[in-house]
């Protein structure tokens, strides 16, 4: 199973005079269980490109297949694709519209016309995997805390029982402790529940931890598509096209530029860390584990 996108290009206005090409002759499959980091600059084509994997936008050339079927091809069951590939939206909590956080959760399978049991079933099992109890089931979507809204419209998609999972900067603007509860809600989903999972972000941090591909746009273009760790290595190019590598990368670089042989393709803080006490370890006789 899996998402295959050929040549996707996207023109917004196409033939007037605010034509806007948003994706060029964009290519990849997704295969089944991945965890996809997409990143690029703001206007990079990000939130464009995943609207066209469950159907909400057409391209304007190319194809796109999921599971070896054109979606474009006449017949096809758009709405069944939307329920399993689900789309958080950037800000999604914009979008909660019901009187109480149980009634919205429970709008996504209801417009599937699953029997009431089910709905209710699927409602609740969504909100416990984002961490809402019962106390939260009669408030008001609009009573609650950023990180609560958007576990609420999160829940309110995995309650269709997607296949994938697409989220669009899900931690923007959330305090670090939302966006870390959040973050590894979304890790266990994919780890225990083999969900493929594609993850806007611009914290490339966050990419490096939770991500084992990493898509780069700039300008509607695809330009990097490799593990996060073989990307990162081009952190000089990143940052010509206004991105950057994780901090530590920069701090590995620079030990490495004062000779410290330490492997250049450490990108999380507790990889760098162990590497860092391995050798102080080793130079001091020691397993690297104790000693200051
Ligand atoms: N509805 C629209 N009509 C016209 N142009 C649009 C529309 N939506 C996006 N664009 C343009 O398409 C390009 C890609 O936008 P998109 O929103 O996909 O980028 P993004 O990478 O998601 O940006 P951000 O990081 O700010 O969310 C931008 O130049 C944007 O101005
Ligand atoms: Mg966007």
């Amino acid at each position: 199973m899996s998402i295959k996108a050929v040549n996707l290009t996207h023109v917004y206005g196409e033939g007037t005079a605010f034509e806007q090409y948003a994706l060029k002759d964009v290519n990849f499959e997704i295969e089944d269980g991945q965890f996809i980091g997409l990143i690029g600059h703001t206007g990079s084509g990000k939130s464009t490109l995943i609207q066209h994997l469950n159907g909400l936008l057409k391209a304007t050339r190319g194809e796109l297949y999921y599971n070896g079927e054109n979606i474009y091809a006449p017949g096809y069951d758009l709405k069944a694709l939307r329920s399993k590939v689900g789309l958080v939206f950037q800000y999604p909590e914009h979008q909660l519209f019901e009187v109480d956080v149980f009634s919205d959760v429970c709008f996504g399978p209801k417009n599937q016309g699953l029997p009431k049991e089910e709905v209710e079933e699927r409602a609740k099992e969504a909100l416990s995997l984002v961490g809402l109890d019962e106390s939260f089931y009669r408030q008001s979507p609009f009573e609650l805390s950023g990180g609560q809204k958007r576990r609420v419209a999160i829940a309110g998609v995995l309650a269709m029982h997607p296949e994938v999972l697409i989220l669009d900067e899900p931690t923007a603007g959330l305090d670090p402790k939302g966006r870390d509860e959040i973050l590894g809600e979304i890790e266990t989903l994919h780890r225990e529940k083999g969900m493929t999972i594609v993850l806007v972000s611009h914290s490339m941090e966050d990419i490096a931890r939770y991500a084992d591909r990493l898509i780069v746009m700039n300008h509607g273009e695809k330009v990097f598509d490799d593990t996060p760790r073989n990307v990162f290595r081009h952190y000089k190019e990143l940052e010509a096209i206004g991105l950057a590598a994780p901090q530590v990368t920069y701090v590995v670089q620079a030990l490495r530029k004062e000779g410290i042989p330490i492997d250049d393709g450490l990108i999380t803080v507790e990889e760098a860390r162990d590497a860092i006490l391995r050798m102080v370890g080793m130079e001091n006789g020691k397993d690297g584990k104790t000693g200051c």
